[in-house]
């Protein structure tokens, strides 16, 4: 697999010991959806964050690489990240009031973007931008241009939002919760949006959730996240099918259906996740976790291959299949 983004080994810290990642090792290849799911706090942000420098002042960066197009993400200059930002590489984020300008309107914000990046001249960037508001399915696009995020629904501008994602032909998306604020009937139709613009165009798509049921009929591969680590990845159909960490298959035993994703629901777990700056010696997930021994508590297991390029990071993953234990 030729990876597009490949993130290795990033942690990141908040004042007060906050580890908010721990050594997360991430890949996306061209032309592939990677969804990264885990509960709220287990670091899916601060992980997408980083990719683009985006992350608050207060965080650092205390290790790890991320490497886009074989460019050094956490070490280029400022100015190379700012050009890849919107143009290489676009984010969609949860609430997409935080990315509209509430005093622009939402043509000058699409053609802003079309103008900076692309070059286009102010009717070329206009005309291009009411193509894209279609494309995204928004109703008589070249009136709406002149109309102010405030005007429209919040689907509408989730669409707007995506609008101006793709509007320079990026090669990878990053949607972090794009669509947790919206109803049920909307969140289908902004993934199928997403779904469809991702196959037309070939882009590649980091999508994060903490709803797996919300991204499993995108995703060719899934990232599990627990405070701060990434602790079992593989392709979607197998992980959802067959979750190896013993929290995993707490999320997603209610499941799985995968003729119906939309029916993919994390079920609770019992317990809480570990405060980040007080963080267990060993496995994280230990204090929550049915399958427990010593060895969980002494020593945090590593992100292994468990074969079929399946990684888990738990001592007992093959223990715990062979016994079929849930
Ligand atoms: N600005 C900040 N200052 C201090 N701690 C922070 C800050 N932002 C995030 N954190 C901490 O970093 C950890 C990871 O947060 P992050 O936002 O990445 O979680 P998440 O997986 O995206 O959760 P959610 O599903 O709620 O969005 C959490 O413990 C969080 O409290
Ligand atoms: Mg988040």
């Amino acid at each position: 697999m030729s990876s597009l983004l490949r993130i290795t080994d990033l942690s990141v810290e908040f004042p007060g010991g906050v580890r908010a990642a721990r050594g997360v090792s991430l890949e996306v290849a061209a032309g592939e959806t990677l969804a990264v799911v885990g509960e709220s706090g287990s670091g899916k942000s601060v992980t997408a964050l980083s990719v683009l420098g985006l992350l608050p002042e207060e965080a650092t960066v205390t290790g790890g690489r991320i490497e886009f197009a074989g460019v050094d993400l956490l070490r280029c200059p400022r100015r190379q990240l700012n050009e890849l930002r919107g143009r290489a590489v676009a984010m969609v984020y949860q609430d997409p009031l935080t990315a509209l300008n509430p005093v622009l309107t939402v043509g000058r914000q699409i053609e802003e973007g079309l103008q900076r990046h692309l070059g286009l001249r102010r009717r070329a960037a206009t005309v291009r931008a009411a193509e894209l508001l279609d494309l995204v399915g928004i109703p008589q696009a070249a009136r709406r241009l002149r109309d102010y995020p405030h005007q429209f629904s919040g689907g509408m501008r989730q669409r707007v939002v995506i609008a101006m994602a793709i509007s320079c032909d990026p090669r990878l998306i990053i949607a972090d919760e794009p669509t947790t604020a919206l109803d049920v009937t909307m969140q289908a139709q902004i993934l199928d949006l997403l779904r469809r613009l991702r196959d037309d165009l070939g882009t590649s798509l980091m999508v994060i959730s903490h709803d797996v049921g919300v991204v499993a009929g995108l995703a060719d591969r899934v990232a599990i996240m627990y405070a701060g680590r990434v602790v079992e990845s593989g392709t979607a159909v197998e992980l959802i099918g067959a979750p190896k960490h013993p929290y995993g298959r707490g999320l997603l035993a209610s499941v799985p259906r995968l003729d119906a994703p939309s029916r993919v629901r994390f079920a609770a777990i019992p317990g809480t996740p570990p405060d980040p700056t007080a963080l267990p010696a060993g496995c994280a997930f230990a204090p929550r976790c049915g399958h427990v021994v010593d060895r969980c508590r002494d020593a945090d297991p590593p992100l292994l291959d468990a074969a079929g390029g399946r990684l888990v990071a738990c001592w007992r993953h093959a223990e715990l299949a062979l016994g079929g234990a849930g």
